[in-house]
């Protein structure tokens, strides 16, 4: 499908973005070669190689939605919103990527036939105990539901959609559920974001695509489905929201035309942005190295602030090591007491930030900023200066 697709930047080696790890495995840890490919016939930017699906989907897996209060309230707000426009009674709901059920669940407590697809089984755990229906493994047509088949009213995603690899057969699943009528809504980090924010920190193994309404159009229509309205969203530093539905259910299609011509008007759709896009993120590598030895050679002590995905490209990108950053402190049990992946950074309980208060913090939840600054408002306070290599 993407065999046209031009190579345009490389972020050298890479580890499992969300692999913290013990120092007993730091010999074995697993890298790939990060480089970066634009398909100008989709207008797709994608990852041109990446782990298996099953090196970062797993029982170990180490991403829960619910770690924020504010993703939390924002799929609440999703499945209100959604089930006052799309849904009736007895309706039918799948959730691709459920995770630990955050959002499914909402839809659940509506009264709603709920099923969810989640192939990492320790998120997948805590989904069936608030008694969701799950199927433990990646989504596919192969495990359609006879009482879902064709029968679906919502096919729901957020944040999952671009980690999977064959897109071709995503689609093809959808078909095999989707009723005549119903619609396929998913939000996704969005490509028009990342090159304004610079947030090159949304590009890691499990990012394989960073979609856009013109790439999102293109993949669908293909298939006789139609893209019929999109919606900017806030979260994860700039996603977007999209609605599907099959092109025969003949609705009214909304915002799309007036979207793709601003998309081509800032030259999504081509390699042009691309280009300008690596030239931003080497001059933010520059900017951001330069400050943080600034900041060292004043004798400033910098901690990070949140062990996310994204961090694990900042540092082994940027090759920020302990040298640089003491500690990053973090909410998540699974994650406190190991290693950030590549470069080993110790993983320390959030608790422990107020005692040790770092000069300087290094937010790497910059997309959290609100719900973070909030939480840790004396660090401010008491002097502490936030820090980040996009705006704050
Ligand atoms: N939707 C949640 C979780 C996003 S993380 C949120 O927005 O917070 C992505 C989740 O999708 C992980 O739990 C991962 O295990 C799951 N996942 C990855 N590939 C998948 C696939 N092909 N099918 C279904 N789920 C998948
Ligand atoms: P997120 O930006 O969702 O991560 P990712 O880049 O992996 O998508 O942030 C989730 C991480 O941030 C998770 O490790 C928990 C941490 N975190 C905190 O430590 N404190 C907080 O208040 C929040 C909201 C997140």
């Amino acid at each position: 499908m993407l065999n046209k697709s031009k190579k345009f930047m490389s972020f050298g080696k890479m580890p499992i973005a969300n692999n913290f790890l013990d120092k007993k495995n730091f010999n074995n840890e697993y890298f790939f070669d990060m480089e970066v490919a634009f398909n100008e016939e989709k207008s797709l930017l994608h990852l041109k190689n990446f782990p298996k699906p099953s090196q970062m989907f797993n029982e170990n897996y180490k991403f829960f939605t619910s770690t924020s209060n504010y993703m939390i309230n924002h799929f609440e707000n999703f499945a209100s919103k959604i089930t006052k426009k799309f849904l009736k009674n007895g309706a039918k709901v799948i959730e691709i990527g459920c995770n630990d059920g955050t959002l499914l669940n909402f839809f659940q407590s509506k009264g709603f036939e709920c099923l969810g697809f989640e192939p990492s089984s320790n998120v997948a755990d805590l989904a069936e105990k608030k008694g969701l229906k799950v199927i433990k493994n990646f989504f596919s047509s192969e495990f359609c539901d006879e009482n879902f088949r064709k029968k679906t009213d919502l096919i729901c995603a957020a944040n999952v959609i671009c980690h999977i690899p064959d897109l071709d057969n995503l689609i093809k699943g959808i078909d095999s559920f989707l009723s005549d009528k119903g619609v396929f809504i998913f939000e996704e980090p969005y490509l028009g974001s990342m090159f304004e924010k610079i947030s090159y920190d949304q590009i890691y193994d499990e990012h394989i695509y960073i979609f856009s309404i013109s790439s999102i159009k293109k993949l669908f229509e293909k298939y006789g489905f139609e893209l019929f309205l999109a919606e900017p969203q806030i979260t994860h530093g700039g996603s977007m929201r999209y609605f599907i539905r099959r092109k025969n259910a003949n609705g009214e299609v909304y915002n799309i035309d007036s979207l793709l011509e601003v998309e081509k008007n800032k030259k999504l759709d081509n390699l042009e942005s691309c280009l300008d896009f690596k030239n931003n993120c080497e001059i933010s590598k520059e900017k951001t190295l330069k400050k943080l030895k600034f900041f060292k050679n004043k004798g400033l002590k910098i901690s990070g602030y949140a062990a996310t995905s994204k961090s694990t490209t900042i540092l082994n990108y940027c090759k920020i090591g302990t040298d640089i950053i003491d500690c990053i402190y973090d909410t998540t049990p699974e994650k406190i007491g190991k290693f950030s992946p590549g470069m080993h950074i110790p993983i320390i309980d959030y608790k422990n930030f107020q005692n040790n208060y770092p000069d300087v913090a290094y937010l790497f939840a910059w997309n959290h900023k609100e719900e973070i600054t909030k939480k840790e408002s004396v660090f401010l306070n008491k002097g502490g200066k936030w820090f980040s290599h996009v705006q704050l």
